[in-house]
């Protein structure tokens, strides 16, 4: 069989461990699909920085040149950000390339587009990467949980925002303090504005509800409220409730039943609840269907590792249909419950 040709685009934190897991195990990713993955490129926005474990010959500076090049089966996007991600993920399509994307921001703002286009080049589109890192979560609520009707998506979606509560929760230490420490781990980027202020959650929760409850819902359409305000105050009042505070992702069916909504802001969750014990920077999807009942997605939501993990189950998902002529079931069919605008929202959980 020939081989199969990814070009991977960025390689950061992320996309360097995903090159160094095609390249050490590859031998078993030819395995899993049944045929050999051959990755012809990496794009970089700059030549020269060390990248342990990465094929040097293979970078480049020209993105677009190793999209259209012709040859390319599967693009690999983890460069995130609206431009140039948007117009490289639209060449490939146009080449026939599959797309795989870590691109919450991308995805929660022009999905709809993204999917449209995909579907008409008859290729696929995945990001599980996209939403809580490792954790397996969009695929489950897409095709295990197709058959079933949820009713209610809560999710701990941001790492750093989580670590930070945690830290003012178990040390009672104030939200500056608590910040810093985060940065110093690494956890929290140099401008830590997308995660406090919610717009890195809100952007998880767009596509959270809209693979929940097959409609349209784009990040401009979730209330948000981060936790720049939370005090110390506030987290051991919280205590003496018996709660934890904790940044949650709220989709669910409106009460009118006609639409949904998606919100972010800070909560309180009763000790009793399991995402209550969710601690440090991990992740936590709680999901509430019809017939399944509630189920809890748990793990690492963001890293190099866990990350590169999603990534790679989903070039593994977009080879085997590839190779079987066939394209996964996509996001194509917005049937029923437009989403609602949120300034409508008042109720808190
Ligand atoms: N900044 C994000 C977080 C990274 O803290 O969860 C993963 O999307």
């Amino acid at each position: 069989t020939r081989p199969l040709k990814v070009a991977l685009l960025g390689c950061g934190v992320v996309g360097s461990e995903v090159a160094r897991i095609m390249t050490t195990d590859a031998a078993d990713l030819a395995a899993r699909i049944g045929a050999p993955v051959e990755l012809a490129g990496i794009a970089v926005r700059r030549q020269g920085r060390v990248r342990p474990g990465v094929p040097e010959h293979l970078l480049t500076t020209d993105a677009e040149a190793l999209v259209t090049r012709g040859d390319i089966d599967v693009v690999i996007e983890v460069v995130g950000g609206i431009e140039p991600s948007k117009n490289l993920i639209l060449a490939a399509f146009a080449q026939g390339a599959s797309v795989v994307s870590a691109n919450k921001a991308l995805l929660a703002q022009d999905g709809t587009e993204l999917h449209a286009a995909a579907a008409a080049a008859g290729v696929d589109l995945y990001y599980e990467a996209a939403v809580a890192g490792a954790i397996p979560l969009l695929r489950p609520l897409r095709e295990s949980l197709a058959g079933d009707r949820v009713n209610r998506v809560l999710g701990i979606v941001n790492g750093t925002t989580n670590f930070i509560l945690d830290k003012m929760d178990t040390s009672g230490a104030g939200y500056s303090e608590a910040l810093e420490e985060a940065t110093a781990l690494g956890y929290a980027e140099a401008d830590p504005t997308a995660d406090v202020e919610g717009f890195d959650a809100a952007a998880k929760a767009a596509i959270l509800a809209g693979i929940a409850f097959h409609t349209e819902v784009t990040a401009a359409d979730v209330y948000r409220e981060g936790i720049t305000e939370v005090t110390a105050a506030d987290i051991a009042s919280a205590k003496e409730m018996g709660c934890v505070v904790k940044l949650l992702a709220i989709c669910e069916r409106a009460a009118d039943g006609e639409s949904v909504t998606a919100r972010v802001h800070p909560a309180m969750i009763p000790l009793s609840h399991p995402l209550a014990s969710v601690r440090e920077a991990y992740n936590a999807v709680f999901v509430e269907a019809e017939a399944a009942g509630r189920l809890m997605f748990y793990g690492p939501g963001a890293g190099g590792a866990p990350t590169a993990s999603a990534v790679l189950g989903d070039l593994v998902a977009v080879c085997r249909n590839k190779l079987a002529g066939a394209t996964g079931p996509g996001d194509s069919v917005y049937t029923q419950l437009p989403a609602k605008p949120m300034d409508e929202v008042v109720t808190r959980y």
